[in-house]
């Protein structure tokens, strides 16, 4: 039986309709709500974001995305024997979005779920998939973090709808006789449900309660700041490694300055930091593995180097994984 898992391929997938921070806030002007490319960028660092078509679904941004990783991977996807989605925004209430994804691919019979952790969707799917493979239930699995944020966002709410964008991110992770996922280490505290979520329901043939998302950022923020920094200084005691062999920290990319104060309390110099959250916004589940798709693609992270990956989110949910890519 092997004994770790590894990642062979990754891809990624962003909705072409991407709105800058000015285009963003004419369009919320129309509405009467007031913000700037300059507020957001000084407190956040997006400077755009991306959204998809009304007609498109978690499933279909999804799909590009695995394919890119299936093709880096050189697998096909009959080969595949898991597939977990992480999402808060899935195409239904159910079936799953992976069960979906599952046929589009135009494969079927391996087990397909959902991990729903929100932002630290795709750190919790990844160490699931991590686990099956170590306990002989899988060979090739497919990890996707699929999101369309849009959905669920208040556009008269300044504080919230800025922050967020839609995309996808993939990874093909095999089972390995080489170390690749050298440890784990996830967490969530329910207590601080109200601090981030979307109360809203579906009961009795109606959508019961505000299906919009709701969130205190300064005390997810004060949150945040401190279990990145645990979980990545106990991710790293577990695999008895130390902060210094890290070669590129890839976190959850919800707001700059949460991830440059990880680095600084990791004492990482900021150029091992990647940052995708200019471009793409807080794309929740999807963030981490759209973030390491590009680094992969433009160069930077390479065959062996180290990567500390961490999620933080609702619920409230944080982990992070520690890997040799
Ligand atoms: O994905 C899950 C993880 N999520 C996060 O990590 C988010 C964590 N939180 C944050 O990133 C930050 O707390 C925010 C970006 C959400 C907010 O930044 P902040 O520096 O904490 O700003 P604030 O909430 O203290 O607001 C400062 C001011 C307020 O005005 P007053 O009360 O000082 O007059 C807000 O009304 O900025 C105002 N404001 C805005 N102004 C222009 C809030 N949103 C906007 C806006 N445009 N979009």
């Amino acid at each position: 039986m092997p004994t770790y898992s590894r990642i062979t391929g990754t891809g990624s997938y962003l909705p072409p309709r991407r709105l800058s921070n000015a285009e963003l806030a004419a369009e919320l002007a129309t509405r009467g709500v007031e913000t700037s490319d300059e507020w957001i960028v000084e407190r956040t660092g997006i400077r755009a974001r991306h959204f998809a078509a009304p007609d498109v679904t978690c499933s279909d941004l999804a799909v590009p995305a695995a394919q890119a990783a299936m093709e880096a991977a050189g697998v096909a996807p009959q080969q595949i024997d898991l597939i977990i989605v992480a999402t808060s925004t899935p195409d239904m209430v159910f079936p799953s979005a992976a069960a979906i994804l599952q046929h589009k691919l135009g494969i079927a019979g391996c087990p397909a779920f959902d991990v729903q952790a929100v932002c630290s969707g795709f750190v919790y799917a990844l160490t699931v998939a991590d686990a099956m493979i170590r306990a002989g239930n899988a060979t090739r699995a497919l990890v996707v973090g699929s999101e369309v944020f849009s959905r669920i966002l208040d556009f008269n709410d300044r504080t919230t709808c800025v922050l967020f964008g839609d995309g996808a991110g993939a990874v093909v992770l095999e089972a390995s006789e080489t170390p690749g996922i050298l440890a784990s280490d996830l967490h969530a505290d329910g207590k601080h449900v109200g601090i981030l979520c979307v109360p809203g329901h579906v009961s009795g043939g109606a959508v019961l309660g505000d299906p919009l998302l709701k969130m205190d950022g300064q005390a997810v923020f004060k949150l945040a700041v401190g279990v990145l920094e645990d979980a990545a200084r106990a991710t790293l005691a577990k695999a008895g490694r130390t902060q210094e062999q890290i070669d590129w920290l890839i976190p959850h990319q919800a707001n700059i300055r949460i991830m440059q104060s990880t680095a600084k309390r990791l004492k990482l110099p900021l150029d091992k930091l990647v940052v995708t959250v200019d471009e793409h916004g807080n794309t929740s589940a999807a963030s981490i593995p759209l973030a390491l798709d590009h680094a992969v693609r433009q160069g930077k992270v390479k065959k062996g180097d180290l990567l500390m990956l961490e999620g933080v989110g609702g619920g409230f949910t944080w982990g992070a994984v520690l890997l040799n890519f």
